[in-house]
C-alpha cells in the first residue's frame, strides 16, 4: 500500500509551507501566497515524470474519469467499452457522462481482454477505457492498434499503477488522456485527490475548463474570466496538493520495493503445482500493488482462502468482491440510478444494444475471477513476513492442491 505506509516529515514540511501563508487554493491571491503553488507544483512534477504536456489536479480519481470524459466530449447515446474487473468507480464516470458503459471481458493478466473489446465496437462506440489493475499493465500494443484502426480515443485509467511502465514507456502515456488517483489506498496517497494528463492542447484546455465551472484562467481576476462551457468543481485544493507532492516524489522508490517484496513471493510460490499466477505483460513495469494467483478450479479457491486465513494470510477471492466486479454490482445491474428516471439506461437518445446488462454476461472474467485470490503487498515487509507466507501457501497447497 506503500504511500500511506511513508507519511511523515516530508509531508509536514509541504504542507507547513501553505499553512504558513494561508492560502488554500490553488488560484489567485497572488501577493499573499509568496510563488508557493503546490497544485501547480505538484502538476509540474508529474509532467515531468510522465514526459507530457498537461497534468490537471482534481479532488479523486472519480473526478478525474468524469473530468477526463467531460473534455473527450462523452454524453448521451455515446457506448464506453470499460473492463468487467475494474473499480466501480470508471463505470460511474461514465453512467455520470450519460453515456451507456459497454463491459469487455478480462483476459488472464486480469485486464481489459483486446479481442473482446474488438468485439464489442459498435457505431456508438466513443471511447476505450483500459484499466491497469492490480499495479500491472494492459495490453496497450493492441488496444492502440485498435483504437488507430477504428478511430477511437482511449483513455487510460491508471490509479492501481501509477509509476508503472509497459516496455519502458510510462503507463498513462500510451491513450489520448489517461486518470490517476491520490486516495488512500494508492501507491502515493494525499488521502484523495486525483490527476489527469494529456498530450493534447484541445482536451487539456477543456478539462482545466471543466473541472472549474468553465473558468479559463486567463483573465485579470477570477470574476473576470470567461466561460465557453459549462463545468462543475473538481478543483484539487492546496493541502491536498502538498502531501501528493510530497508522496509523488517517492513513487519509483515505493514501486521498487514493492515489486521486489511480490516478486520474491510470487517467484516462491509460481513452481507449486496447482498455482498459476497472473501473467504480467511488462514485470519491470509492475509496481508490485498487489500478487495474485489462480487455483485449478473455484472449490479450490474457496477452501484455499479459507485454509490461508487460517494461516494469519488473508487475500480476496476476486470473483466474490463487491468493489472490482461488475457481476457483483446490484446497484448498477438493476440500474438504481439516484433519480427516479434511469438515465442513462433509460435515455431516449440511445439507440444502441448494450443498456441491459446481466450477471452472466460476463462468463469468461468470472471463470478467471471465481479461482483467483489477491494479497496486497506493502512496501514495510521483513524477510521473515515474507517468508511466512510463502510457507503458509506452500503448507495450504500440499492441504488442498
Ligand atoms: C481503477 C480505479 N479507477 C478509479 C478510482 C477512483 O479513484 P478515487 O478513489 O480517487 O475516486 C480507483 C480507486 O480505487 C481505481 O482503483
Amino acid at each position: 500500500m506503500g504511500g500511506r505506509e511513508l507519511i511523515g516529515e516530508d509531508e509536514l514540511k509541504e504542507l507547513k509551507e501553505v499553512i504558513e501563508h494561508g492560502i488554500l487554493m490553488r488560484y489567485g491571491f497572488h501577493e499573499q501566497r509568496k510563488g508557493v503553488y503546490k497544485v501547480k507544483e505538484l502538476e509540474d512534477a508529474f509532467k515531468e515524470y510522465m514526459g507530457v504536456k498537461y497534468a490537471l489536479g482534481v479532488t479523486s480519481g472519480t473526478a478525474a474519469l468524469r473530468v477526463a470524459m467531460a473534455a473527450l466530449g462523452i454524453g448521451a447515446g455515446d457506448e464506453v467499452i470499460v473492463p468487467s474487473f475494474t473499480f466501480v468507480a470508471t463505470i460511474e464516470a461514465v453512467i455520470e457522462s450519460n453515456a451507456i458503459p459497454v463491459i469487455a471481458e478480462i483476459d488472464d493478466t486480469l485486464n481489459i481482454d483486446p479481442d473482446d473489446v474488438e468485439r464489442k465496437i459498435t457505431e456508438y462506440t466513443k471511447l476505450i477505457v483500459p484499466v491497469h489493475m492490480i499495479g500491472t499493465q494492459a495490453d496497450m500494443d493492441r488496444i492502440m492498434a485498435i483504437s488507430h484502426k477504428y478511430n477511437i480515443p482511449v483513455l487510460e485509467d491508471t490509479p492501481q499503477a501509477c509509476g508503472g511502465s509497459y516496455k519502458g514507456r510510462k503507463v498513462g502515456t500510451f491513450g489520448d488522456i489517461a486518470t490517476f488517483s491520490f486516495d488512500f489506498y494508492k501507491p502515493a496517497t494525499s488521502g484523495e485527490g486525483g490527476i489527469l494528463i494529456t498530450n493534447d492542447d484541445r482536451l487539456y484546455k477543456r478539462a482545466e475548463w471543466y473541472h472549474d465551472h468553465g473558468h479559463t484562467h486567463d483573465a485579470p481576476t477570477r470574476a473576470l474570466d470567461e466561460h465557453p462551457i459549462l463545468g462543475f468543481n473538481y478543483r484539487m485544493g492546496e493541502l491536498q496538493a502538498a502531501v501528493a507532492l510530497a508522496q509523488f516524489r517517492k513513487i519509483d522508490e515505493i514501486s521498487r520495493v514493492q515489486r521486489e517484496n511480490k516478486y520474491k513471493i510470487r517467484d516462491a510460490i509460481k513452481e507449486i503445482e496447482g498455482i498459476t499466477v497472473r501473467r504480467v505483460l511488462d514485470e519491470e513495469g509492475d509496481i508490485g500493488y498487489g500478487l495474485t494467483f489462480s487455483l485449478p478450479t473455484e472449490e479450490k479457491a474457496v477452501k484455499f482462502q479459507e485454509e490461508l486465513q487460517k494461516e494469519g494470510v488473508s487475500t480476496d477471492l476476486l470473483g466474490k468482491n463487491k468493489w472490482h466486479f461488475v457481476a457483483n454490482w446490484e446497484h448498477i445491474l438493476q440500474h438504481r440510478t439516484a433519480s427516479k428516471v434511469h438515465c442513462p439506461f433509460d435515455c431516449p437518445l440511445y439507440k444502441g444494444k448494450y443498456s441491459r446488462f446481466r450477471r452472466d454476461d460476463f462468463p469468461q472474467s468470472s471463470a478467471i475471477l471465481n479461482r483467483t485470490l489477491s494479497m496486497g503487498i506493502n512496501y514495510y515487509m521483513t524477510d521473515s513476513e515474507i517468508e511466512h507466507i510463502v510457507e503458509a501457501v506452500r503448507r495450504v497447497a500440499e492441504r488442498v492442491l
